[in-house]
This record gives structure tokens, sequence and C-alpha cells, in this order.
């Protein structure tokens, strides 16, 4: 009895060591299919912006500039599929640094990409996610940088993250005007 039991024990273990050195052999070999792989290339330009003061609902909140873009991206993500690429998160971020030196960096529009036919991206869309500045205004904050960014999520291994395009220029923030 004893005798089985260590055998099982034995036999489990070197099982469960062959599968981790498939694992690691697995996300090695995709790490370095990545690593050499010509990296995406894309082109991002903000055609429209426009700020607006919120109404908010609640009586002591005070109000938050919001943020409404429309954009043109061209990226052709095709290279980040291969056998052990589960789906491409694609998003479009913002990136300023507010009056207080705060850093921000505003997802304002993202795409799950589940294949390589659908990895050419040319589209003239609209935020997805309006944005506001927490310290209430758009006010005097440098122009923004905007980004385009992937995450790719293999069947086997870590995610891994880049960048395929970024605006040529900043863009200023346009001036709040008061809705009516
Ligand atoms: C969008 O960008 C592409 C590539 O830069 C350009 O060819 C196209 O004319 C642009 N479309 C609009 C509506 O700006
Ligand atoms: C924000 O500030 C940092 C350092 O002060 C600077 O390197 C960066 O370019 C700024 N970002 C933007 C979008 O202006």
């Amino acid at each position: 009895m004893h005798n089985l039991l260590t055998r099982v024990n034995n036999l489990s273990a070197l099982l469960s060591s062959c599968l981790m050195g498939l694992v690691a052999v697995i996300a090695l070999s995709s790490f370095l299919i990545e690593a050499n792989m010509a990296a995406p290339k894309g082109v991002v330009s903000i055609l429209a912006i426009k700020s607006a003061p919120a109404k908010t609902p609640h009586f002591r909140v005070r109000h938050q500039d919001v943020t409404f873009t429309k954009f043109n991206i061209t990226a052709d993500l095709s290279t980040l599929f291969h056998w052990n690429t589960k789906q491409v998160f694609v998003y479009l971020q913002a990136e300023y640094n507010n009056t207080q030196g705060v850093h921000n960096e505003v997802v304002i529009w993202d795409k799950i990409i589940h294949s390589k036919d659908e990895a050419r991206l040319s589209l003239v869309d609209k935020h997805k996610y309006a944005f506001r500045e927490l310290s209430t205004s758009f006010e005097n904050i440098e122009p923004a940088s905007y980004a385009l960014k992937y995450n790719v999520m293999p069947y086997v291994g870590l995610l891994t993250y880049g960048e395929a395009a970024r605006s040529e220029e900043p863009v200023a923030f346009p001036e709040v005007k008061t809705l009516q």
C-alpha cells in the first residue's frame, strides 16, 4: 500500500514537472516570436475635441469638465497574431499633466480583437468613455498626447504590452463652453 502511494506520488510529480516544462517551452517560444516580430505601426489623429462643464445631479458635488473626442485610427496589428495569441486588447489613451503636476492617463476608447482578420484598424470614431478632469477643469492644462496601446493575451504565458501609434503633436484642450 505504502509502495503504491509512493509510486503514484512519484508519477504525478513527474507528470506535473513535464507539464510545467511544456508550459515554459510554449511561453518562451512565443516570447521569442514576439521579440523578433515587426512591431505594429499606426497613425492616430484627433479630429475634434469639445469640452463642456458637466451637469452633476448632486447638489454638493462640484462641476467637472467633460471632454468629447473624435479621432481617426489607422493601424495594422495583424503581426501580433500567431499560434499563441488568444486576443488583443487595443485602447486609445489620453495622457496629460494636470495643473497640480499629476500625470493622468485616461482610456477613452477600447476594442477587443479576436483574429488576424479584424486586426487591420481603419476607423473614424468618437470616444466610448467621456473623460473628466477630477480637479474639475481642463483650463490651463497643457496639450495632451493620445496613444494607441495594446495588450496581447496569450493562451499560455504572460500578457505583453505595446504602443502602436501616438498623436504626432500634443493636442490642446479647447475652451470650456457653458451648456445652455
Ligand atoms: C484618417 O487617417 C488616414 C491615415 O492617416 C488618412 O488616410 C485618412 O484620410 C484619415 N481620415 C480622416 C477622415 O481624417
Ligand atoms: C508631463 O510631465 C513630464 C515631466 O514633468 C513630462 O516628461 C511629460 O512629457 C509631460 N507629459 C505631457 C503629456 O505633457
